[in-house]
């Protein structure tokens, strides 16, 4: 159900939860001071009790709220990426955050959107907590259809059209003074080289102590399984009927070829992404040929880890 930004505000204040958009994917929002409402996002995604929210803020200074030190960086990346799609993992005093939003860790996760309608909603309501509005493990949502399908016509959804990037943000995380990079996401690796003067590595995935919880989880995935393969298509071995493929490429004998668009164009690729895994849900499709023969860096590598992760079972 499309609602406008009266009613979100409405439903927020008298804690209810929403669909917002962003303009990375849409989340599932609720007010950072209202844990049953917070409760109630955990348990509409089915998602673990360990795997903690981001907090969407309006304003940058609204982390000194939370944040006793914040550590050095971070005025140049969010004058750099603030509003955009950067989260930050900081510090806090743990007093001034519910245990519940940040699963009882020692740090919690701020990012403020770029999007008009959640960035006029946070005027009024903030902080949001938002985890990506899908089921736990499954493609997120770029659009208010995605959102429909998941929990039902009449859950109330902000529209705010198609995500921009359509791939969720990226993550970065202090680590001795050098910042690391916690998720891979719609912004390189190499834009926030050019801000922090060095490249930011991916940070450990320890399994034992993780960074960043919802790493380690199955994630992205369609019904479909999803058969990744660098070879060509036409060399190999297993003939599947169903690509996930790319414009001007052959796939010779496929029945259908889902495209994400050009080898030369990831921004498109990333805008699609989500969608097109889950059409191959809608069309009942079991198992599909995903040609990962790709450019190895910029966007590439976030696309690349999204479609790893949504094969891995
Ligand atoms: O683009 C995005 O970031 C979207 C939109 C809605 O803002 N949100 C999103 O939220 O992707 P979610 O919950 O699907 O993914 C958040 C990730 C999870 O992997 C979680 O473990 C990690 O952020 N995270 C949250 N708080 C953290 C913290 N304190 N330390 C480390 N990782 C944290
Ligand atoms: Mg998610």
């Amino acid at each position: 159900m499309k609602i406008a930004i009266e009613q979100a505000k409405k439903i927020l204040t008298s804690g209810g939860v929403i669909a917002i958009p962003t303009e990375t994917v849409y989340g599932l929002a609720a007010w950072l001071f209202d844990e049953k409402a917070i409760r109630q996002i955990f348990s509409l995604k089915g998602r673990p009790a360990h795997n903690p929210l981001i907090l969407h803020i309006g304003k940058k200074e609204e982390c000194l709220r939370f944040c006793p030190v914040l550590p050095a960086g971070f005025n140049e990346l969010t004058d750099a990426f603030w509003p955009g799609p950067l989260t930050l993992v900081l510090p806090i005093d743990s007093a001034t955050i519910p245990a519940v939003a940040r699963a009882n860790l020692p740090t919690a996760a701020f990012r403020m959107p770029k999007h008009s309608y959640t960035l006029e909603l946070l005027q009024s309501v903030s902080p949001l907590v938002a985890p990506s509005a899908n089921k736990s493990g499954s493609p997120s949502s770029t659009r208010p259809e995605h959102i429909e399908h998941d929990f039902g016509a009449d859950f109330p959804i902000l529209d705010g059209d198609q995500c921009e990037h359509g791939l969720e943000s990226t993550i970065l995380v202090s680590n001795e003074g050098k910042w690391q990079i916690a998720r891979l996401g719609a912004l390189t690796a190499e834009t926030i080289a050019s801000v922090l003067g060095y490249h930011p590595l991916i940070a450990d995935k320890n399994e034992a102590h993780p960074i960043c919880p919802g790493q380690l989880l199955q994630h992205y995935a369609p019904k479909a399984r999803l058969v990744l393969s660098k070879e060509a298509y036409n060399n190999c071995p297993q003939k599947l009927p169903y690509v996930l493929g790319f414009d001007n490429e052959s796939y010779r004998g496929a029945t259908k070829v889902y495209s994400l668009g050009s080898k030369n164009d990831p921004q498109l690729v990333s805008y699609r992404l989500y969608d097109l895994l889950r059409q191959l849900d809608d069309d009942n499709v079991t198992e599909v040929w995903v040609d990962i023969a790709l450019p190895k860096q910029g966007l590439w590598e976030a696309i690349f880890e999204r479609l790893s992760r949504a094969a891995s079972r």
